[in-house]
This record gives C-alpha cells, structure tokens and sequence, in this order.
C-alpha cells in the first residue's frame, strides 16, 4: 500500500473533500448539481463540524496530498450511559483506494478518539445491501448487529 496519512480535516480540505464526495456516485443530488454548489455545501458543513468540540471529521491523504477518504463522527452526551454515545455518520473511500486498508484506519482513528473521550459506545448504520456490509466490514472490526433495533429516519 502506498504511504497514507490519517489526521484531522481542516478548511483546506474543501476541496478534496467535495471532489471525493461526488466520485462516490451514490447521491443523486450530489450528482446532479454543479462541482460549486457540492464545495459551497462542504465549506458550510465543515465549518459547522469544525466549530465545536462535539464533531471531528478525518481524512486519509495519499502520499501525493489527495484526499483519499474520510470519517466523519459525533459525540453525543447519553444520560443513561456512563460516558457519550460516538455517533460515525460517514465513512468513505474513493473506490480507486478500496480494499488497501485505508477504511480501516480510519475507523480505528474513530474509535481510538472514543476511547480517549471516554465514550462508553460507537454507533452507525450500515445498509444491507451495501457491499461494505455483505463483506462483513463493520463484523470484521469487532462491530454488532443489534438485530433487535429498528433504524428510523424521519426527512425534512
Ligand atoms: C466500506 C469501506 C469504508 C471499507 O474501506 P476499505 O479501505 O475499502 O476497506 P479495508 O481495505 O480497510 O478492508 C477491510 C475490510 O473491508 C471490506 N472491503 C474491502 N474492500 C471493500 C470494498 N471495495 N467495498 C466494501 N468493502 C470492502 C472487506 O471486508 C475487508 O476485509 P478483508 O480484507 O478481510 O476482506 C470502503 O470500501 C468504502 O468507502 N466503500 C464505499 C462507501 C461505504 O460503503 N461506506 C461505508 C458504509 S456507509
């Protein structure tokens, strides 16, 4: 595997960021809109995301500078828990970087900040149909289904 660097995204990385978004193919609206609009909506969302202490967001960078992926979590205060819940939002790779260990990284980045946090938990939600889930991504890295939980989603 080519040399990665996993660290915490910062404004600079806008771009890179945006640009790999609309490499994924997955959003339609993403897709569809201009390469402006995609960069205007990620300055907006990091921006928020870099703010506070509540949100970090990682990027693997390749030895050549380029974003290769990201990892986006959450921390979120649970009265009920011990410590908070470390929500993962998204997690991708530019398909050209898949199956090199670059995912994992980046997860194992998440989770060591969780811990460091003191967090009692991390949580997500992984489609069946994804390949990442048929290949038993999450499983592999010592993940549970909860089988019992039901994911609901309410859109505005
Ligand atoms: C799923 C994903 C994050 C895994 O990251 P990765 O860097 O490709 O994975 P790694 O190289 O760290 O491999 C770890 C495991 O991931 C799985 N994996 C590997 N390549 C994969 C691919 N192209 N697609 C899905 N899963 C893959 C395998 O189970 C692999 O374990 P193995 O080596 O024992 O077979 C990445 O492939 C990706 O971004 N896919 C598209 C977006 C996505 O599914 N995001 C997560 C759910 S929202």
């Amino acid at each position: 595997m080519t040399e990665i660097l996993v660290r915490l995204a910062t404004v600079d990385d806008t771009a890179g960021l945006a640009s790999l978004l609309r490499s994924i193919g997955w959003f339609g609206r993403i897709s569809e809109e201009p390469p402006e609009k995609t960069v205007e909506k990620v300055t907006a969302a990091l921006a928020l995301a870099l703010a506070g202490d509540s949100h970090a967001i990682w990027v693997a960078e390749g030895a050549d500078g380029r974003v290769l992926a990201y990892a986006a979590a959450h921390w979120l205060p649970y009265l009920f828990l011990p410590g908070p819940e470390g929500y993962l939002s998204e997690l991708f790779v530019r398909e050209e970087a898949r199956g090199q260990g670059v995912g994992s990284r980046l997860l194992e980045a998440v989770k060591a900040e969780a811990k460091r946090r003191g967090c009692s938990r991390l949580q997500l939600v992984n489609f069946r149909q994804r390949e990442s889930y048929q290949r038993g991504f999450y499983a592999k890295a010592g993940w549970e289904e909860r089988p019992d939980g039901a994911s609901f989603v309410l859109y505005l």
